[in-house]
C-alpha cells in the first residue's frame, strides 16, 4: 500500500492508473473496524485500484468534545487496510483539505435532509461531510464511491451533492456490519464500557421489533413504544422515526405498500449511536 499526504503526488499517481481500470474509494475518518474493512473488500472485488482516505474532519463535528474524544488507531489502521490489500492510503492534513481555514466553506443546498434526524441535532454537520467529501472527490476522481449503509442519511447527503456538482461518480451502498450482539459496529463503540456495549444491542432489537410488527396506519403507537423501550434500557433517545426509504420524507403513517426504512439516535454513556433498517 501506498501512502500519500499531499494530493498532487496523489492525482499523479492515480492518473496513471485510470488509463488502464477503475478506481474504488472508500472514505473514512479512521479508528477502522470490520464495516470499514467489508468496504474495502467490495471496493477490491469491483475496481483494479482501491483508495481509502482516513481524515478526522473537524468541519463535521458540531460537538467539540466529540471530536476531541474521535478515536486515532492510525498505525492499526494501515496495518488492517495493508490486511485488506487496499492500494493507496491518503492521509492529509488539515491544510490540504482546508488551505483557506474554515471561514468561507461553500454552502450547499441540502433541502430538507439538512435540517431533519441528524441534520436537526448536529447543526452543521452535513455540510461539513459535503465539504470534505466534494474535496476528496475532487482529488480522488473515482469511478465508485463506497459507503455504508449504517449512515443512511449520509448516503442520501452525498448522492445530492454528487448531483449538485455533477460529478461522474457512481455511489455503491454496502450493507451494515453488525457485532454478533447486532450492534451496528462503529469507530464510537470504542468509548463503551463492556456493559453499555451489551446493552447497545436494544437499537437492533427495536428495529427487529417493529419489522415484525408494523401494521398499516398511525405510527406514532410504535414510536412511543420504541423511544420507552429505549429509555428503560438505558438509553437517552434522541429520536426513533420512520421515513420514506427513497427520499427520506417523514412518515407518522404507513399505508401498508410504501418502503419504509426506520432510523434511531441514542445516547449511551454520553456516546451517541444510529442505526436504521429497511423495515416494509
Ligand atoms: P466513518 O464514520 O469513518 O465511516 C466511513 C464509512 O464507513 C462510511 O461510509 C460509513 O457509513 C461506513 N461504515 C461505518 N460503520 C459501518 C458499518 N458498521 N457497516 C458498514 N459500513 C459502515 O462516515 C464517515 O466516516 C465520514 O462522515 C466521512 C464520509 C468519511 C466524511 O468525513
Amino acid at each position: 500500500m501506498i501512502i500519500f499526504k499531499d494530493h498532487t503526488a496523489l492525482k499523479r499517481h492515480l492518473s496513471r492508473l485510470k488509463t488502464v481500470g477503475k478506481v474504488g474509494f472508500v472514505p473514512t475518518m479512521g479508528a477502522l473496524h470490520a464495516g470499514h474493512l467489508q468496504l474495502i473488500s467490495t471496493a477490491k472485488e469491483e475496481n483494479t485500484v482501491v483508495v481509502s482516505s482516513i481524515f478526522v474532519n473537524p468541519a463535521q463535528f458540531n460537538d467539540p468534545k466529540d471530536f476531541q474524544k474521535y478515536p486515532i488507531t492510525l498505525e492499526q489502521d494501515i496495518r488492517l487496510l495493508e490486511k485488506e490489500k487496499c492500494d493507496v492510503l491518503f492521509l492529509p492534513e488539515v491544510s490540504e483539505i482546508y488551505p483557506n481555514g474554515f471561514s468561507q466553506l461553500e454552502k450547499y443546498e441540502l433541502g430538507m435532509l439538512d435540517s431533519i434526524l441528524e441534520g436537526s441535532s448536529r447543526p452543521g454537520h452535513f455540510q461539513g461531510v459535503c465539504q470534505v467529501v466534494n474535496r476528496l472527490l475532487d482529488m480522488v476522481e473515482p469511478h465508485q464511491l463506497y459507503l455504508g449503509q449504517k449512515d443512511y442519511q449520509q448516503c442520501m447527503v452525498i448522492q445530492r451533492l454528487v448531483s449538485l456538482t455533477g460529478k461522474s461518480v457512481t455511489l455503491r451502498i454496502c450493507p451494515t456490519r453488525r457485532e454478533e450482539s447486532g450492534l451496528a459496529m462503529s469507530s464510537r463503540n470504542m468509548r463503551l464500557s463492556p456493559a453499555a456495549r451489551e446493552k447497545a444491542s436494544a437499537i437492533f432489537q427495536l428495529l427487529n421489533y417493529a419489522k415484525t410488527h408494523i401494521q398499516p396506519g398511525n405510527l406514532s403507537g410504535l414510536q412511543q413504544y420504541g423511544t420507552q423501550f429505549l429509555s428503560e434500557q438505558g438509553f437517552k433517545p434522541d429520536y426513533v422515526s420512520f421515513a420514506n426509504a427513497g427520499n427520506l420524507e417523514l412518515r407518522d403513517h404507513w399505508d401498508g405498500k410504501e418502503s419504509l426504512v426506520m432510523l434511531i439516535a441514542a445516547f449511551i454513556e454520553e456516546v451517541r449511536l444510529i442505526d436504521n433498517m429497511i423495515i416494509t
